[in-house]
């Protein structure tokens, strides 16, 4: 039986300021098991990027609500993070739009930053890192085909090169699950296709599995078996993700379509009679 890597259970998060109330996530369910590659959809403001945050730890849900759990460790339950937080962290790499690399440090440097847990402060600001650690970076580096760029600064890559960088950060932890929020909706269509198939190919490689939002619906045809949807912080569909075809999509994303990337590909065939019919959980 495959093992099961992601729980969550009756996960809420409502967002107070002072002029209003937003119930961002409201009550989300679902297992993830190990190996399986998901896509996060959903109009924006659905709560795909508060999910990610909630299970890589960054978001704390409400209290008297459910529970996360990655790899057997609680990563949070009840409003309340796991105090060790920090280690489990090593077993979640993630990814962002923005990249989120340090642009004055060269790549090799923000690629051994994956390995901050294992580090005190002082090490890493003094960017002390072992030769084997240093073996390690540029292995990875080699398998996401940025090895000649390692000691360039990382604010002269281009999108898709510090994406690349990014993913290598994410694996030099020894990462067992790979959250990515959005992570080619900076990028052009090629370098989109680039970095997805990257991506694909070191979660095979890697044994990674792998939780994406995205706003393109050929990239999670193409990417992802399983598509779990998000409707104003409510799970709406989990099934294949050939399943939603056109109408389907047309009946989850409503007014907000337009927030949906389709390629003209998303054609006739799968409005085919034989195809499944959409069931929307709620
Ligand atoms: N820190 C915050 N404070 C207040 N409201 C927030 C905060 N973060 C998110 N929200 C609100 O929670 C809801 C869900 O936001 P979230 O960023 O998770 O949506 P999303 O599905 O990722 O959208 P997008 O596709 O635009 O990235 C939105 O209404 C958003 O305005
Ligand atoms: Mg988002």
């Amino acid at each position: 039986m495959t093992e099961k890597i992601l729980s969550i259970a009756d996960a809420r998060k409502t967002f107070v300021s002072k002029s209003k109330r937003t119930v961002a996530l409201n009550g989300v369910s679902f297992e993830v098991k190990a190996g399986e590659r998901v896509a996060l959809l959903g109009a924006s403001g659905s709560g795909k990027s508060t999910l990610i945050r909630a299970i890589s730890g960054l978001e704390i849900l409400d209290s008297k609500s459910g529970a996360i759990t990655v790899c057997g460790s609680q990563i949070q339950a009840n409003g309340k993070i796991n105090p060790d937080m920090r280690k489990i962290r090593s077993s979640i790499g993630v990814i962002f739009q923005q990249f989120n690399l340090v642009n004055q440090l060269d790549v090799i440097t923000n690629v051994l930053i994956g390995i901050g847990a294992q580090k005190n402060i002082f090490e890493l600001v003094l960017k002390k890192f072992t030769l084997e650690e240093k073996a390690l970076a540029m292995d990875v580096l080699e398998n996401v085909g940025m090895a000649d760029f390692a000691y360039q600064r990382a604010s002269t890559l281009s999108g898709g090169q510090q994406q690349r960088v990014a993913v290598a950060r994410a694996l030099i932890k020894g990462s067992k699950i790979l959250l990515a929020d959005e992570p080619v909706a900076s990028l052009d269509p090629e370098s989109s296709r680039k970095v997805m198939d990257l991506i694909v190919s070191v979660s095979d490689q890697y044994g990674l599995t792998l939780i994406t939002s995205l706003h393109q619906i050929h990239i999670a045809r193409r990417c992802c078996d399983r598509t779990i949807a998000l409707n104003k912080g409510a799970l709406v569909f989990d099934g294949p993700t050939n399943q939603l075809d056109k109408n389907a999509l047309a009946k989850l994303y409503g007014s907000n379509l337009g927030d949906l990337q389709m390629e003209d590909e998303l054609s006739s065939s799968n409005n085919s009679p034989e195809r499944p019919q959409l069931v929307l959980v709620h």
